[in-house]
């Protein structure tokens, strides 16, 4: 793809963002994507194309990634992550030993001008995969717990993060497993295939999301209970500044529909423990200005949940713990 044409693609879409119509509600009404039979945590759910998208497309804990083809049809095999996967040993496992063989991927973006999509897989690292599907391409390896991506639109360089070098994702679920700050947030840039680490000593993992202006990226630390701004462009670039701090479990971070604003996945009261997790969704600005907040406890009660994913007026709500993704709307 030319300049040109990136930039041509870039102003579309900005100027969709800006002339897009957004509801807000309190997001009251409920609904479910049900998983195939036996099949468990959605961590994410990404749609792909802009006005007549497709998906969502999600991550579940077998390894594979999924596709949504409505109601009919429900969800639909499309990519996996690892090339020793077996649909035989694999499909439908919950056994999270298999994890380092069938894959565990836990988070996507679509990058908008070439339906590529990228993957961060908790064992594989970042990968690729075409339009088609199928087996991913991996990008970058040597990964304990990797846990988020996004593709920043304009650049195309690919934002990830790894939530620790000691622990990998069955030990969060150990009796008193404690997590360390040796998280990390990362760069893949396509065009060179060079990965820079741009921060390192974090606090657990989360999803980045890069603005859409493409200024910089936000970092959630999950354990760390903190969003921070990593400045790409202006005289802050490479500098990092605290924006939310004390908000409780931060998973990841999405872009919002309306231009300049974010929703990240909060599980309150998952470290340090509370008797109860509130799971809720927080809209909030790129100054850190909290704008709403929407529980799901009632539907996700006493769970974490990874990703709130803001599509046409609705928000949908992955978690590791469902056998569903859950859709609000008004
Ligand atoms: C919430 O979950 C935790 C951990 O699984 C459990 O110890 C606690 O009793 C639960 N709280 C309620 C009110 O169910």
């Amino acid at each position: 793809m030319t300049t040109a044409q990136m930039l041509t693609s870039s102003l579309l879409y900005v100027a969709f963002l800006c002339t897009s119509v957004v509801v807000s509600g309190q997001f009251t009404r409920f609904s479910k994507l049900e998983l195939p039979p036996g099949v468990t945590g959605p961590e994410s759910a990404a749609f792909r194309g802009l006005i007549l998208s497709e998906g969502p497309f999600t991550t579940v804990t077998d390894g594979r990634i999924l596709k949504w083809q409505g109601p009919n049809i429900g969800f639909v095999d499309f990519a996996y992550t690892s090339p020793k996967r077996t649909k035989q040993s694999c499909d439908g496992t919950t056994d999270p030993n298999k994890g380092p063989i069938c894959g565990r991927p836990l988070a996507l973006s679509f990058q908008l001008t070439t339906g590529l999509l990228y993957i961060a897989d908790a064992y594989f690292g970042l990968l690729v995969v075409g339009p088609n599907g199928g087996l991913a391409t991996q990008l970058a390896g040597g990964f304990k717990f990797a846990t988020g991506v996004d593709v920043d639109l304009i650049t195309g360089n690919v934002y990830f993060s790894d939530a620790s070098l000691t622990y990998d994702i069955r030990d969060t679920t150990l009796p008193g497993f404690k997590p360390d700050s040796t998280g990390r947030f990362l760069r893949y840039n396509p065009h060179t295939r060079q990965v820079s680490v741009l921060l390192s000593g974090l606090s657990g993992g989360g999803g980045p999301a890069v603005s859409s202006d493409g200024t910089f990226v936000l970092v959630p630390e999950f354990s760390g209970n903190r969003i921070s701004k990593y400045w790409l462009a202006g005289p802050k670039a490479n500098t990092v500044e605290l924006l939310l701090n004390n908000i409780g479990n931060p998973n990841k971070i999405k872009r919002a529909q309306r231009f300049g604003e974010f929703w990240v996945a909060l599980s309150v009261g998952f470290i340090p423990r509370a008797p109860l997790i509130t799971p809720q969704g927080v809209r909030f600005s790129s100054n850190g200005v909290v704008l709403q907040t929407v529980s799901f406890a009632t539907e996700f009660f006493n769970k974490t949940i990874s990703l709130v994913q803001e599509q046409n007026g609705k928000l949908y709500v992955g978690s590791r713990l469902t056998n569903f993704i859950g859709v609000y709307s008004n």
